[in-house]
């Protein structure tokens, strides 16, 4: 049994009061219990608030973004033992923007994933094409080289720690979904892929969520393919109904 995980990406979007208070409500509307892991990523300067706040409930706090480096002079970077101690055990790596807007490089995202495998973080690993690409009809070799080139340095026991987003950039905050049918074969191709590298029982175990424009009322048909074992949720986890309603849609 894979590991069901919807986690919310809040990007740039809360400061401290809007962190305190969208964790207040999400607890307030948790569930007695849930089929899945669950995740918010708030930003940088508010996962201690967010974690002193999660404490005693499921909900896990990780963070959006880690520097490769250790410490030293790499000014406004945070390392991984920086979050490490304020409570943070999980963070995203390579998501699009990280990539796009911040022009970091698949070197760039497997050198941070190494680093954060070695501290024994959890990596939430993002991969995605562009419209162009889908439309040329070279998604799946995109998506296969992000991964290749940003995860197979890694051993077979290091890829244990990996989960793997799936999140075409087309349908990144722009309310059109990839179809169940386009994300099942995408999700059951890099699982396929991860198999020929790690063997099938790796593969297996491996959970890969998708992301983009996730919402209420299409996340029970996209979990319910076979290949997708969660969400990475940005714009309907910033509300707490939205949010819990997208965790109760397994
Ligand atoms: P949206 O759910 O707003 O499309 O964002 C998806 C995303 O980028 C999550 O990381």
């Amino acid at each position: 049994m894979r590991n069901k995980i919807v986690a919310g990406n809040w990007k740039m979007n809360c400061d401290l009061p809007m962190t305190q208070d969208l964790i207040s409500k999400i607890k307030r509307e948790l569930p007695g219990t849930l089929d899945c892991e669950l995740m918010i990523a708030p930003s940088h300067p508010f996962l201690y608030a967010a974690f002193n706040g999660s404490l005693d409930t499921p909900i896990e706090v990780v963070a959006q973004n880690v520097s490769q480096h250790e410490k030293g002079a790499y000014t406004g970077e945070v390392s991984i033992d920086m979050l490490q101690s304020v409570g943070v055990k999980s963070v995203i790596i390579g998501h699009s923007e990280r990539r796009d807007e911040f022009h970091e490089t698949d070197h760039d995202l497997a050198a941070k994933t190494k680093a954060a495998i070695d501290k024994g973080m959890r990596v939430i690993f993002c991969c995605g094409e562009h419209l162009e690409q889908r439309q040329g009809g070279s998604h799946f070799t995109t998506v296969t080289a992000q991964i290749e080139k940003g995860l197979f340095h890694l051993s077979n026991k290091e890829l244990k720690q990996v989960v793997l987003a799936y999140e075409p950039v087309w349908a990144i905050g722009t309310g059109e979904t990839a179809s169940p049918q386009q994300a099942q074969e995408m999700h059951a191709h890099l699982r396929s892929f991860i198999a020929d590298k790690y063997g099938d029982k790796v593969a297996q175990q491996l959970s890969i969520l998708y992301g983009g424009s996730v919402k209420p009322d299409n996340a029970v048909e996209i979990f319910a393919q076979p290949d997708v074992d969660g969400g990475l949720v940005g714009g309907a986890s910033l509300d707490a109904s939205s949010f819990i309603a997208i965790a109760k849609s397994f």
